[in-house]
């Protein structure tokens, strides 16, 4: 079967507190967008990355990933989910149903290239996909509207998702659509999977590929980056 790739890139990036969201902000003299982009562009099993981009969308035509021959844009929706949908969907005449597409964000531009190929050799043969994750290293509490501490979680159990998160395509845009259809709330992928009925795998991570959320992020980023030699 053949491998795709979804990126959503619509977001405005309304928790970075910045005027361009959180995509297109400099990371070590290139874009969020364009570094996340060549972690998959290394990544050769991959044939087509469909990208979707908001609307208002001005600075996509000026990086140079935007002349890239295995790379498409789409315009994105008002959620992640939506987004991640419409690209499903603008892939519709390359993708076989028991194809894969791998679905990374555009805010992680820390994975690295052989976790993402390792994790397609490693899910090849599951009948549903799964995930990019890390175990919890923090405690967690579950609060109250106060927050006053009501809960804490067993952690032994608990891990952080992450993307890339790998489905087969005829499975992702299913559960999607019905997710979406019955008012979910979908988050990543997987959720919209499990709400289907279906049990995700999780592939074991590191705790680099972190998200850009917030600006300190941004120097994390940096650092991980530099340390990678890149
Ligand atoms: O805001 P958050 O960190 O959850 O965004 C994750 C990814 O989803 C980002 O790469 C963002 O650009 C993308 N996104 C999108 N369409 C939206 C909202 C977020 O493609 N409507």
């Amino acid at each position: 079967s053949h491998f795709w790739a979804v990126v959503p890139a619509a977001g405005i990036g309304s928790r970075m507190q910045t005027e361009t969201p959180k995509q297109y902000l400099n990371l070590a003299g290139k874009t969020v967008l364009s570094r996340s982009l060549g972690k998959l562009l290394a990544v050769p099993f991959i044939e087509r990355i469909m990208v979707a981009l908001s609307p208002n969308d001005a600075v996509w035509p000026s990086l140079p990933e935007a002349s890239e021959s295995r790379i498409s844009t789409v315009a994105g929706g008002s959620e992640r989910a939506d987004s991640v949908l419409a690209a499903l969907k603008a892939l519709d005449s390359y993708a076989a149903p028991d194809d894969w597409v791998l679905v990374h964000d555009a805010a992680r531009p820390c994975v690295q290239s052989a976790a993402i190929s390792r994790m397609l050799i490693t899910l090849a043969d599951h009948p549903v996909g799964g995930i990019m994750a890390t175990p919890i290293a923090d405690t967690v509490k579950q609060v109250d509207a106060e927050q006053g501490i009501a809960a804490t979680l067993d952690r032994s159990r608990l891990w952080a998702a992450q993307t890339p998160q790998l489905f087969r395509y005829g499975l992702l845009v299913a559960a999607l659509e019905k997710a979406l259809d019955a008012g979910v709330t979908v988050t990543d992928e997987a959720s919209a999977v499990e709400w289907a009925g279906h049990t995700p795998k999780l592939f074991s991570g590191s705790r680099t590929n972190l998200k850009i959320t917030v600006p300190e992020d941004l120097h994390l980023a940096e650092l991980i980056l530099a340390a990678e030699g890149e």
